[in-house]
């Protein structure tokens, strides 16, 4: 069996078709959560997961979504409180809201003799799973599918948007394909990030995928919207080889950080 393993599109329909084109012979997708918020295409991203019949976990930025609907506080804001999230909202029907609402936040399945357990992230920040006992603890307390006794255990987890295997022996590790649309800023690749689990054996991939129209958007939004904001996209969807790893952005983080601000919901 083949399985797509993605996670974190935020609103960018565009990554996961590029990595569709290139894993349409997928038997299965999951995806690890955070389908929207900082970036263009909410409703491509949500149409997507359901066109292609993906398993789907929610993640921190649809629960932050869903609050932020919830509240009706994201039309008229002006520019310096208008974020990505009300962009968002405004783009969106009570449809998508609650098929939002309506994804677990856990999901365990089986695959060629192998059980996963899938969730967006792991604690409340970026906390991972480093010892085996926190692993099988993590593990007794979410894991719900009968009759996987013995099998060898895997997790996957998205949020950090950092693509990582790690191991606790031969039966028992979690994985993280990345983000298929935004990683952390020090890691200068753009390309969408995602994995293949193919016949239980995992590979960590990316591709890449035009950016221009996801970058266009940013650039309309500008004067509409918080410069934080504006920059995060500006840095994953505008930014080019040529401009080097010194991208301002980059100056303004670590700018915030120094003074003990850090920007709400990075990833
Ligand atoms: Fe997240
Ligand atoms: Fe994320």
């Amino acid at each position: 069996m083949k399985i797509l393993v993605i996670s974190d599109l935020h609103s960018n329909a565009r990554g996961v078709q590029a990595i569709w084109e290139r894993e349409s012979d997928a038997d299965q997708i999951y995806m690890a959560g955070d389908l929207v918020d900082y970036g263009p295409e909410p409703m491509a991203s949500i149409d997507w997961v359901r066109d292609h019949g993906v398993h789907c976990v929610r993640g921190n930025h649809d629960d932050r979504l869903i609050r932020v609907w919830q509240s009706g506080e994201y039309a008229n804001l002006p520019p310096e409180q208008t974020a990505w999230v009300h962009h968002n909202c405004r783009l969106l029907t009570q449809s998508y809201v609650d098929a939002l609402s309506a994804l677990p936040t856990h999901l365990s399945f089986e695959a060629d003799g192998i059980a996963y357990l899938m969730t967006h992230r792991y604690g409340d920040a970026y906390q991972t799973i480093e010892s085996r006992y926190h692993f099988d603890k993590y593990w007794e307390a979410h894991f719900d599918l009968p009759g996987c006794q013995g099998y060898p255990r895997r997790m996957i987890f998205g949020h950090s948007h950092r693509q990582q295997i790690m191991s606790f022996g031969k039966d028992a590790l979690w994985l993280n394909p990345g983000s298929a649309s935004y990683r952390r800023p020090d890691e200068p690749s753009k390309d969408a990030f995602y994995a293949v689990i193919q016949d239980g054996e995992i590979d960590l991939r990316h591709v890449p995928y035009p950016r221009e129209a996801l970058y266009a958007e940013a650039v309309r939004m500008r004067p509409n919207m918080m410069e934080d904001e504006w920059r995060v996209a500006d840095f994953f969807f505008g930014w080019k080889e040529e401009d080097g790893p010194d991208y301002p952005w980059l100056e303004l983080l670590a700018e915030r950080r120094k003074k003990g601000i850090v920007p709400p919901g990075r990833c």
